[in-house]
């Protein structure tokens, strides 16, 4: 006997004692030799197998688990003999990864997994009905807007089947304390389940938590997390508190105190909320971050007290060793403020921050978006691409739409490899709800975790969970998580891939090309310098295809499928070309998931990550790549070397110089060697907050745009150009002769700007003039002035 049964190990660690046990039964006296089968290489016992343990004895032994073990799970068989008489006992060893040292900037090498935390499991039954906020819980798991019990001691309890996954960061659903009481909108009860109906954002929920609000089974689950080799990201919603016309009323509270009240709310300019009407344009810039999402309490980001507590919260999240936040509803948020609160998470420490800006890659704000993130340094959830992914998947749509949007998104973002990928979220449809084929979905997610951006897994899809009714929208997404089951192909394909991601820098850090493609077939490479990696995939359901005239950079070989037949994979033989190799022919059958890799070592340092992308002087930034040697070289911001903080083979942290603020090459130099590839960086001013800049004109010629320019880099260094401005401005409302816009600037400086208009042939009016302004040196400014 072998208790107990499973073993949770950490790359680089060692379990606790497992006892083995032998059973004198039918009266065996005898000693018998325990041996180990299924152990995988660097894993090493204390003491070493066979062990001799005498009937009736017992022998206790651990295992340590080498830093180059595949995160994953093992079955490990304990064989005991004795004479002709032998028994077997097994035990469960998940391999987890490396312990979480240190704040992480660089997540391209990460697999993500979202979790609606209340449909995940129950860890802590005491939490389930809890005395301030009773009668929300739904034992029976009929009512889907009720609470369903899921918390964070049950993410916690699950640690093993993500890491066993290698899954290694968890994104879950907003923690903090949401209303107390059922929102009754249209004849319907809704309790806060999924989080987003915040109450104080100062604090945990006490569904997810303990019933005195405290952080403790939050710290709990990070702490648990770390040791396993996941980070945790928080979903933040910072647009609005909760619905203004059920419930709280939108109320927001400060750890336990008032804050704010929406309807009690100062008069402008005082104002803690908007009150506007509900957003009908999805286009309208000024709808969009000043109206009303849905019927949420919108809170007014310039003012100075909700600046400091929506700040506030991100910091507390960080004090709490939160890893990284993903921003609700980006597009809805003023913008520039925004941009303020990435600087204000960056200036308090390492982060990583993405967000949803929920729109088609042909929608109007498309063009926003790629400013916004290119200028913000927030990362983008890649709706473009999911939308692409279905249309494909489920729709059976050509894979050209997939290669397009890759093509197009490549062109115009900074920074492909930090989009946040996803086939599926909690606010759409499960693929298996638009189509009720699994192999699809194990397609899309090979292809997903292959693909350019850094992969979210939805909770549930490993095990092709799905609830069809009303089309499987919103809330029968939120299906509860029925099982844990590692033996699933979907399971697999993700421990498989995840592992390829840590394993082979291509996957985070690589270029894509095309290298083969049909309406059913996709054959894509990603390269970083010497390290490749080809998948290639037939979605059809019926057809084999010939694939002839393949070319890859592979080197001239044999290649076997890294899935090890996983989706019916294949081997190719790669013959010589001078670097571009063609592939011998070879059929490709239907439903078949191929994966063909090399990993060159790096005999220079290669570059692939910054981040942040943007900072001020002082902020530490980390170099992300390979080949930079084991001993301390340079990193170079221009020509200026930087303060190193640490230093491996694989990451680098160095403190942004004093340079002036401006747009800059980064490459690490190895000690006394060569330079790598650059990258770009942006050196801010300093230290950013959101000021508010209205000015007042004649009206303005119908289809004019307003811009803001000033001499500082976050206004574009003066040059009236839209895409270095910051702009156009929005409208007063009822006005064409008051126009603002909130931007975000280096706090303390004192700084010109200036404004111009792009009149409707597209010809430049400037204004000829200039107004200085002091920056406050924290919380929010505004500043008024005529044109
Ligand atoms: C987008 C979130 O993903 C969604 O679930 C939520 O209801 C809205 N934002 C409002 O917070």
């Amino acid at each position: 006997m072998v208790s107990p049964g499973s073993v949770l190990v950490a790359q680089g660690s060692t379990s606790a004692p497992v006892t083995l046990s032998v059973q004198a039964a039918n009266g065996f006296q005898g000693t018998v030799s325990v041996g180990l089968q299924g152990l995988p290489a660097a894993v090493t016992t204390s003491p070493a197998f066979p062990l001799s343990i005498s009937a009736g004895g017992s022998q206790s032994a651990t295992l340590s688990v080498g830093n180059t073990v595949a995160r994953g799970n093992y079955n490990v068989t304990f064989a005991g003999t004795s004479g002709t008489l032998s028994s077997n006992s097994s035990l469960l060893l998940t391999a987890s990864g490396a312990a979480v040292t240190g704040p992480a900037q660089d997540f391209k090498k990460q697999v993500i997994y979202q979790i609606v935390t209340d449909r995940f499991f129950n860890g802590d039954t005491s939490n389930d009905n809890p005395p301030q906020s009773p009668g929300m819980f739904d034992a029976s798991k009929t009512n889907w807007q009720m609470y369903w019990g899921g918390d964070l001691a049950g993410i916690q309890q699950q640690m093993a089947y993500l890491a066993g996954m290698g899954i290694t960061a968890i994104w879950i659903s907003p923690p903090v304390d949401n209303i107390d009481v059922l929102a009754n909108l249209s004849g319907t009860s809704y309790a806060p389940y999924h989080g987003y109906w915040a109450r104080d954002l100062q604090q945990i929920e006490e569904h997810f938590g303990d019933v005195n609000n405290t952080w403790t089974a939050f710290d709990n689950l990070v702490t648990a997390a770390h040791q396993n080799g996941i980070r945790v990201i928080v979903d933040f919603a910072a647009n609005d508190s909760n619905p203004d016309d059920g419930g709280e009323f939108g109320a927001l509270f400060n750890q336990g105190q008032p804050f704010a009240s929406y309807q009690n709310d100062p008069a402008p300019p005082n104002n803690l909320f908007h009150h506007n009407p509900t957003i009908t344009n999805f286009n309208d810039p000024f709808q969009l971050q000043y109206y009303t999402l849905d019927d949420l309490a919108d809170l007014n980001q310039e003012n100075a007290q909700v600046d400091s507590y929506l700040k506030g919260a991100v910091v507390q999240f960080m004090q709490h060793r939160a890893d990284g936040f993903r921003l609700d509803a980006l597009k809805d948020v003023t913008w520039g403020w925004e941009y303020s609160l990435a600087n204000a998470a960056y200036t308090n420490g390492p982060t990583f921050l993405y967000g949803e800006w929920y729109q088609g890659i042909n929608d109007p704000t498309y063009p926003d978006s790629v400013e916004f993130s290119n200028r913000s340094g927030i990362a983008l959830l890649d709706f473009p691409l999911a939308f692409a992914m279905r249309d494909v998947f489920a729709n059976n749509g050509d894979f050209h739409e997939i290669d397009n949007t890759i093509s197009q998104e490549d062109n115009d973002f900074v920074s492909p490899n930090d989009l946040v990928t996803f086939v599926d979220s909690h606010d759409i449809p499960r693929l298996l709800s638009l189509n009720d084929n699994q192999n699809r979905v194990n397609e899309a997610l090979a292809l997903q975790l292959a693909c350019r951006g850094i992969p979210v897994v939805l909770y549930g899809d490993e095990q092709y969970l799905h609830n069809d009714t009303n089309g499987g929208n919103d809330p029968y997404n939120r299906l509860w998580m029925s099982s844990f089951a590692t033996n699933t192909t979907a399971y697999q394909v993700i421990n498989q891939m995840a592992n390829l991601r840590q394993a082979n820098p291509a996957l985070a850090y690589g270029t894509s090309q095309q290298r083969w493609i049909n309406s059913d077939v996709y054959v894509l490479e990603r390269q970083f310098l010497n390290d490749i990696v080809l998948i290639g995939m037939n979605k059809s359901e019926t057809a084999a295809y010939n694939i002839s005239g393949l070319y890859t950079a592979l080197s001239p070989g044999s290649y076997s499928d890294y899935l090890n037949g996983l989706m019916g994979g294949l081997s190719i033989q790669v013959n010589a070309g001078g670097g571009n190799n063609p592939v011998a022919t070879f059929s490709l059958p239907p439903h078949t998931v191929s994966v063909w890799q090399a990993s060159g070592a790096a005999t220079s340092p290669e570059l692939g990550s910054l981040g942040p992308r943007l900072a001020q002087a002082g902020l530490t930034a980390t170099a992300g790549g390979e080949g930079f040697g084991s001993s301390p070289g340079m990193v170079l911001v221009g020509t200026t070397a930087a303060a190193v903080k640490s230093w491996s083979d694989s990451s680098v942290t160095f403190v942004v110089p004093s340079v002036p603020p401006g747009n800059y090459n980064i490459t690490v130099q190895a000690n006394g060697g060569a330079a790598s590839n650059p990258l770009p960086f942006v050196v801010l001013t300093g230290s950013e907050i959101p000021v508010t800049f209205t000015v007042n004109i004649v009206p303005l010629v119908a289809g004019t745009s307003l811009y803001l320019a000033g001499n500082v880099l976050e206004l574009g260094n003066d040059v009236q150009s839209t895409t270095s401005a910051v702009g156009p401005l929005l409208a007063v409302p009822g006005t064409n002769s008051s126009w603002f816009i909130d931007a975000s600037v280096p706090a303390g400086a004192p700084i010109q700007f200036t404004f111009f208009q792009v009149l409707p042939d597209g010809s430049v009016v400037s204004e000829g003039a200039s107004h200085s302004y002091s920056v406050p040196t924290g919380g929010v400014g505004s500043v008024e002035v005529s044109w």
